[in-house]
């Protein structure tokens, strides 16, 4: 396998929401190619697209009705060609995004599977249910409360869908859909793309005979199709088939384990050159549940970041890093503080992540610091079907109609998808569209946009530029192993990079709190009278500080404060020792 991209960065484009040429209010191709040069200017090595191929857009694009063909609202095949060649030029390369775990309902293989034509419905999961108007199974849906399954009256069967049901799961089983896949694969490498993102790729491998779950309610099925039987040998197959290893792909991993992560990323298995996983953006999930809030759980967060790094480095997998995407809300108005200490909590989050092993991902605006929705202030101002169906579930439960948005305004995946904010004119939508944008802008563009930063050297822009060059400059962030420090601070993200090689010794030390509040290192853990101190695992002096070399901060006078044991609110900064 490629290994290449241990330095790269990866940009990801909601091309819906990016940039907008044709005035009809939803972002496009040729958008992204006129934008190219701004991504060349952040550093970026490749660009994973979101689905732009035909379909009925019941997910925005994650129900792709055929796999060949470009939608008319992105665009065309010109167009992609066109951005290509221009990436090409540019030395970017595309990732392209495969929806395999299941197909629209209007595909043709599900068209004809309801006409009743066997070949096609062997594509898919068709089966008699248990008795009148009960499912063949206990299956949960996993966007919305209800079955998994849907009836189809006509042929008295019904069908799988983990996910909408207009987006019916693909019979992985089936060797003739394996094919189909691959043949998807070699057209677009064809076509020159650089690599791949696999969407939710771990729930593809069911378990024979699709037996009942005991899980609690809500959850059934999940443990039997997460990381499913036969999962890792579609992947190898998959990969080697179509040559795809050579190539930078990564697959979006749902509720998967680490187990499974490290063997999807191991070079020599040929699956995958790394993996998403999502754990650590659930210490904010109360009891787990998505659509209940609070306030994140530092501890928690800090201890799977950690065990995540170490033992993929142990097992020899590879992470992508990302705190961001089109499902997630802003990470700043998160784990972050979009009030005050916007500026410094977006520094922050973006220095400890990009300074961990693995390759980083930057969701569009995230570079700026764009944040959560702050004018939603009813269910019509959201688009996104999860939203919709949680919002009608939560007043269900008995919420106000006030509680139930404060919680889809915390939770919506709608809060990721606002229009990227390029300039200050709320009237021009912040640069986005001339028409009217397919989702309303967030009303904070006059403050939080491309123009105002990109020649700022101070400004969130420029620091995730310096992220990614540091990256490339330093051998020690992309290769070296990762040591906790700190690990008890309940405000205090910290570690060091420590890369020994014939070169001799690299070290950083990387340290984040997490806080709005002062934090205070302890005489125990930090001895600044210049002998030697004991924190996390390994020994650092942090005298050292003094004379080692500052590589970025997000305060003015940095090296001074931590060398006082203070950190200001949100403060971060990382050091060459
Ligand atoms: C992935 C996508 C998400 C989509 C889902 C179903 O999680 O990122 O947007 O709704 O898969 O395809």
């Amino acid at each position: 396998m490629n290994t290449d991209f241990h330095k790269s960065t990866v940009y990801q484009i909601y091309p819906r929401s990016f940039q907008d040429t044709s005035g009809n209010g939803t972002g496009d191709l040729k958008g992204i190619t006129r934008k190219l040069d701004y991504l060349k200017g952040i550093g970026v090595d490749y660009l994973w697209i979101t689905p732009f191929f035909v379909s009925p857009q019941v997910d925005n694009g994650y129900d792709v009705a055929d796999y060949y063909r470009i939608d008319p609202l992105f665009g065309t095949m010109e167009d992609l060609e066109e951005l290509i060649a221009e990436a090409d030029r540019y030395e970017i390369g595309l990732m392209l995004d495969m929806v395999f775990n299941h197909t629209s309902d209007e595909h043709e293989w599900f068209q004809k599977a309801l006409a009743g034509e066997k070949k096609y419905m062997d594509f898919y999961y068709f089966r008699r249910g248990k008795g009148p108007g009960v499912p063949p199974n206990n299956w949960d849906n996993r966007v919305a409360p209800g079955s998994a399954w849907e009836y189809v009256p006509h042929l008295d069967l019904w069908y799988l869908h983990l996910y909408d049901r207009k987006q019916p799961d693909l019979n992985w089983e089936n060797p003739l859909v394996r094919e189909e896949l691959k043949k998807v694969v070699r057209f677009w490498v064809e076509k020159g793309v650089k690599g791949f993102r696999f969407d939710v790729v771990n729930l593809v491998s069911k378990p024979e005979g699709l037996p009942d779950d005991n899980a609690e309610e809500g959850m059934n099925g999940k443990q039997l199709y997460t990381d499913g039987p036969k999962i890792h040998e579609f992947l190898h197959e998959l990969t080697a088939d179509t040559g795809i290893a050579s190539l930078v792909t990564v697959g979006e991993m749902a509720s998967t384990g680490l187990s499974h992560c490290i063997r999807y990323s191991k070079p020599e298995n040929e699956e995958l050159s790394m993996t998403f996983s999502f754990h650590h953006l659930k210490t904010d999930y109360k009891d787990g549940k998505k659509w209940e809030v609070m306030p994140n759980d530092f501890m928690a967060l800090k201890k799977l970041l950690f065990t995540w790094q170490q033992e993929m480095k142990r097992g020899g997998g590879w992470n992508a890093l990302f705190w961001c995407n089109h499902d997630q809300p802003r990470i700043v108005s998160r784990y972050g503080d979009d009030g005050k200490y916007w500026k410094e909590s977006a520094k922050m989050l973006g220095l400890a992540i990009h300074m961990l092993r693995g390759t980083p991902y930057i969701y569009q605006g995230e570079e700026i610091g764009m944040t959560n929705v702050k004018n939603y202030d009813c269910i019509q101002d959201f688009n996104d079907t999860e939203t919709q169906d949680n919002y009608k579930a939560l007043l269900k439960q008995g919420k106000s109609p006030e509680e139930a948005l404060r919680i889809i305004c915390a939770r919506s995946r709608d809060n990721g998808r606002t229009p990227m904010q390029w300039t200050a004119d709320p009237k021009a939508n912040g640069g986005f569209t001339d028409g009217t944008p397919w989702l309303k802008c967030n009303s904070n563009v006059a403050d939080i946009n491309v123009e105002s930063q990109i020649n700022d050297p101070d400004s969130i822009y420029s620091f995730y530029k310096k992220l990614v060059s540091l990256r490339k400059e330093q051998e020690v962030i992309a290769e070296g192993d990762v040591i906790p420090c700190l690990e008890n601070h309940p405000q205090i993200f910290a570690y060091q990079r420590v890369l020994k090689n014939a070169e001799g010794e690299q070290k950083i030390l990387v340290i984040c709190n997490f806080t709005g509040k002062e934090a205070v290192i302890g005489k125990e853990e930090l001895n600044f009278a210049g002998e030697e101190a004991v924190i996390g695992k390994e020994e650092l002096n942090f005298a050292d500080i003094e004379d080692s070399r500052l590589l970025i901060s997000n305060y003015k006078d940095t090296s001074v404060q931590i060398r006082n044991g203070r950190l200001r609110p949100f403060e971060a900064a990382a050091y060459q020792i």
